[in-house]
């Protein structure tokens, strides 16, 4: 296969000290054990179930198995080196109803895990939510209810309670923007409600649920960690730059996407400019007096997951409108309040999500967060690619793309770091093949291959090559 070759480093790259290789994973997406030790459904058990939402009516009723194969793929991350691993808390195997009572053996599998990984020398970040909610809250109102966003806060303090004082990164919500705009608002995502009042609700309470756990957190913890949240910030270019309505379709994306958590999040504030541009939608009454200082808290660390950058232009309404949800399932447009914004492919190559592979969107989107937070630490919290990955008759699984991918983006870190950004680490999505949403198993995003039928465990030739980088701190040229 022909590799691009536009960024080619030809020169080694040194990471600074203690920056921090790792690998991420989701509890739904590879804990398996559905309904073992007490856990509760959650929406991604009600969604899975539900014929018509996920390719090939996969759920993640086994998935990896992790949850009985937890000691394997500890000592897997051992022999690949890693120095840290980002893993999420299950909230309906630790409180099945997500309040009140609390699951003994689902908290305890959790302070297994992370007692494994210290023995190992491996550092803890833990997710409190990767898109589980308990079903029961869905019930009331999932995240379009504030009530949500407290229980949320109840949760975080009991989790804090007892792993607080071993976890060394805590991070609240993953990826804030996929809850709100595809559970909520085009239905490609559990609980699979299409509406845009709705979506913009719970953007609401995702920020203040994040305020309010790290306020939890903060009474119960008894180590000194670092508290963080990741975003899934969007890198979206206009079509044509010399187009004001291009521009302006590109402000506006970036307003809904970005500017909606960013702005609550590290500026206190949400931008006035895009609640009017979707006061159409909702009236935004919702967010009350006092909220805004709730939902700012110092961040140690903003998590950064990136994939590939958008285009847009403004659409003409002629023609079928391009969409960038990459849901097989969308109902509308995923992104409430860009009727007029049009999402354009942006050309080869493609990973196997059809994303583009585009590494200077990264280089780009960091030293943006850099230049107008210069002081704020940041940490790639997910980066990665799926491909078509065959097993060898030899037994092994060469993927070339994905080394390619990821050493191509992991230069791009580095060139964002030498320009000042402070960049702490990196987590490879994925340490293994996993359920990937409402794609299913048909897309494998791990370094490590997962065979669904024997659950067999083989690391892939990007984890033998991530594993040497991960050792010796240097991205060879
Ligand atoms: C973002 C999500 O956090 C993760 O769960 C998902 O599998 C990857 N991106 C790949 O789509």
């Amino acid at each position: 296969m022909a590799l691009s070759t536009d960024d080619d480093q030809d020169s080694d790259l040194t990471f600074p000290p203690g920056f921090l290789f790792g690998s991420a994973t989701a509890a739904y997406q590879i804990e398996g054990a559905a309904a073992e030790d007490g856990r509760g459904p959650s929406i991604w058990d009600t969604f899975s179930h539900t014929p018509g939402n996920v390719w090939n009516g996969d759920t993640g009723d086994i998935a990896c198995d992790h949850y009985h194969r937890v000691e394997e793929d500890l000592d897997l991350m051992v022999t690949l080196g890693l120095h840290a691993y980002r893993f999420s808390i299950s909230w309906p195997r630790v409180q099945p109803t997500g309040r009140g009572a609390v699951n003994p053996a689902g908290l305890a599998f959790y302070s297994r895990l992370v007692d494994g990984l210290l023995a190992r020398g491996i550092t803890p970040i833990a997710t409190l939510y990767h898109w589980d909610l308990p079903q029961a809250l869905e019930d009331e109102g999932g995240w379009t209810n504030r009530a949500t966003a407290e229980a949320f806060a109840d949760y975080a303090r009991l989790v804090g309670r007892e792993l607080g004082d071993r976890v060394a990164v805590w991070t609240t919500l993953n990826e804030p923007w996929c809850t709100a705009y595809l559970g909520y608002g085009s239905g490609g995502h559990a609980p699979g409600i299409a509406d845009a009042d709705s979506a913009f609700r719970a953007v609401h309470h995702l920020n203040l649920a994040h305020g309010l756990a790290i306020t939890a957190l903060r009474e119960v913890v008894t180590n000194n960690p670092q508290y963080s949240i990741t975003l899934n910030l969007h890198l979206i270019r206009p079509d044509n730059p010399s187009s004001a309505a291009d521009v302006a379709a590109a402000r506006l994306a970036d307003g809904v996407a970005n500017r909606l958590f960013l702005d609550p999040l590290l500026n206190g504030h949400y931008p006035e400019w895009v609640l009017e541009a979707t006061g159409h939608l909702t009236d935004w009454s919702f967010v009350t007096a006092g909220d805004a200082s709730l939902i700012r808290q110092p961040l140690d660390v903003l998590g950064v997951n990136y994939y590939t950058p958008q285009r847009v232009r403004e659409w003409d309404g002629v023609g079928t409108k391009q969409s960038a949800d990459g849901a097989p399932r969308t109902p509308g447009t995923a992104w409430p309040g860009l009727d007029h914004v049009e999402f354009l492919d942006q050309g080869g190559p493609h990973t196997a999500m059809g994303w583009t592979v585009d590494p200077s969107g990264l280089e780009e989107l960091l030293l943006a967060i850099g230049n107008e937070w210069p002081a704020q630490p940041l940490m790639i919290t997910e980066n990665g690619a799926a491909y078509n990955d065959v097993m060898s008759a030899d037994g092994s699984v060469h993927d070339p793309a994905r080394i390619d991918y990821l050493r191509r983006h992991l230069a791009a870190a580095h060139r964002a770091i030498e320009r000042g950004v402070n960049l702490t680490g990196y987590q490879v999505w994925s340490l293994l093949d996993n359920f990937e949403w409402s794609f299913g198993y048909s897309k494998r995003f791990g370094i490590v291959h997962v065979n669904y039928d024997t659950l067999v465990r083989t690391p892939k030739d990007s984890a033998l090559w991530y594993s040497r980088l991960a050792r010796s701190g240097v991205l060879r040229g």
